[in-house]
């Protein structure tokens, strides 16, 4: 009898994780062969286990379209073709909506991202430069201050965190502090606490949401500022306005910013569901901003060509250094490939991830994914594939040149900022914010990596330096 116990529960957690190990066999998906291997057991055991390596990993295995793998018990779908992830992401965009951005205020149910859209429109991004690059104004200062006999030795990633937390601070939450002077600032303590583990994702793939003191605080803030401006009238031309506007129903797609006030009842957004729309901002952009800037300089101070053509681009546009504007930022068509190189080389969103929310038939194809099933694109290994990019990990700007051979494809398999109905709503912000930074220090300084051997990328997800020293530079001021 106590022996038949152990024999009997052994069975059936055998004949259980065979049954969900065998899930998309028994579908028909092309599937990976199921092995669990010491190396994988004692990386989950250090914690050492790197979820988008394993996928880059499962995507160079085989040439099918469609692959079904296994993250821990979850059955992931990975869509290994670019354009047959952008129709699904497109056409099934229905079947995987996330919900996450949907808001119901008595009978009107809307979805925010779509009315947060404009926020991010040309007209509102010529106001937004301003603030930015004061920002940008404190950095150069910052590091002036740092100068001793025209140079100055730093840690530039740290740097870059805090420019990105106090672009994000200063727009979206309205303040209008120099972080660079503040290094307690509780913006800066975010953007800390957010890379060490904020947006780490657990070992089931599922993101972690993770409610710190920060978020608290972060809320007090927007309380605060929210209610003055309300309250006094205050007009300041940045995207906490516009967040106002939209809480009092405005429709963000005119050209004012002057809000116009409803009643309490009738406003469309309460504080704390404005406070969490300002969070999610300032958790999307600053890894990717601080991550893009960061590794852009990392590869181009390996180049020292491609920093001189960077600075011939400036020298030629910039009639007056200190007011940038945005068709100036647009004309940098060498600073825009050397953008779309890294984000094609490191993609701060490495694997976009969707979760079906209703049985859907993949297009042009006999299967069909069901409901609670996920699906994911492996974006990271797509923009390096050698298929879609020659030598995809050298570092070369010049292969997104109109015109070029492989331009073609090489516009097709980018999707740094995303694919389909996937679209980031801020690129063209994320990319101004980007510009400004290496405007700014590459106008002032030539660069010059102390240890280039011993850097090292990781993902968390975004990519980022993580040997022990971070990145650190030598910036010359240039004469
Ligand atoms: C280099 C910079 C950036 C890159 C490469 C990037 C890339 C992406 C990608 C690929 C997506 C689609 C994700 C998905 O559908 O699952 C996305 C969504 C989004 N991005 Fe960005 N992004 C960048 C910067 C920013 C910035 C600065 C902001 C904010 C101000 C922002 C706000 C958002 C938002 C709100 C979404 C929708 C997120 C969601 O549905 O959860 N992004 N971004």
């Amino acid at each position: 009898m106590w022996l038949l116990l152990p024999i009997l529960v052994y069975s059936l957690v055998f004949l259980y994780v065979r049954h969900v190990y065998s899930y998309w066999k028994r579908k028909g998906f092309p599937s990976e062969r199921v092995a669990l291997s010491w190396r994988f057991l004692s990386q989950a055991y250090r914690r050492e286990f790197r979820h988008v390596d394993a996928i880059c990993e499962a995507y160079q295995t085989g040439r099918e379209r469609l692959l079904g793998i296994y993250c821990f018990f979850r059955p992931v779908l990975l869509v290994r073709n670019v354009e047959l992830a952008c129709n699904i992401l497109q056409q099934g965009n229905a079947h995987f909506s996330e919900g996450k951005w949907d808001y119901v205020k008595g009978y009107r149910r809307f979805n925010l991202l779509e009315k947060l859209a404009p926020m991010f429109s040309t007209q509102r991004l010529t106001h937004m430069l301003q603030h930015v690059q004061h920002v940008g104004e404190h950095m150069l200062q910052h590091l002036q201050q740092l100068e001793t006999q025209g140079s100055v030795e730093l840690e530039l990633q740290q740097l870059l965190r805090v420019y990105a937390a106090n672009v994000m601070g200063n727009l979206v939450y309205g303040l209008d502090v120099n972080n660079f002077e503040q290094s307690d600032h509780l913006l800066n303590s975010y953007a800390n606490n957010l890379t060490s583990h904020g947006c780490l994702q657990s070992f089931t793939l599922r993101k972690l949401h993770k409610k710190s003191t920060l978020t608290y605080r972060l809320l007090d803030i927007i309380q605060q500022n929210v209610l003055q401006r309300e309250e006094r009238g205050i007009i300041r031309k940045d995207m906490l306005q516009l967040l106002v506007k939209l809480r009092n129903g405005n429709d963000l797609s005119s050209d004012k910013w002057q809000v116009e006030h409803a009643i309490e009842e009738d406003k469309l957004l309460c504080l704390k569901r404005l406070a969490q729309v300002a969070e999610d901002l300032l958790k999307s952009a600053l890894n990717s901003i601080a991550s893009t800037i960061t590794l852009t300089l990392y590869e181009i101070a390996q180049q020292p060509l491609i920093v001189e053509k960077l600075q011939t681009e400036l020298a030629e546009f910039q009639a007056d250094k200190l007011q940038l504007s945005l068709p100036h930022l647009q004309q940098l068509k060498y600073m825009d490939m050397c953008l779309k190189e890294t984000l094609r080389k490191y993609p701060p969103l490495p694997i976009i991830e969707r979760i079906c929310r209703k049985s859907y038939t993949l297009p042009n194809s006999k299967f069909t994914i069901g409901e609670g099933k996920t699906l994911m694109v492996p974006v990271l290994a797509i923009q390096r594939d050698e298929q879609h990019f020659a030598d995809p990990l050298s570092y070369k700007p010049l292969r997104f040149l109109h015109g070029k051979p492989k331009a073609a494809a090489a516009a097709t398999a980018f999707v740094g900022f995303g694919i389909g109905g996937a679209q980031c709503v801020a690129h063209s912000f994320a990319s101004m914010i980007i510009k400004v930074a290496l405007i700014k220090l590459l106008q002032q300084y030539d660069l010059e990596l102390c240890c280039a051997q011993s850097v090292q990328v990781s993902q968390l997800p975004a990519p980022y330096i993580s040997s022990k020293e971070g990145l650190r530079v030598k910036l010359k001021a240039r004469k």
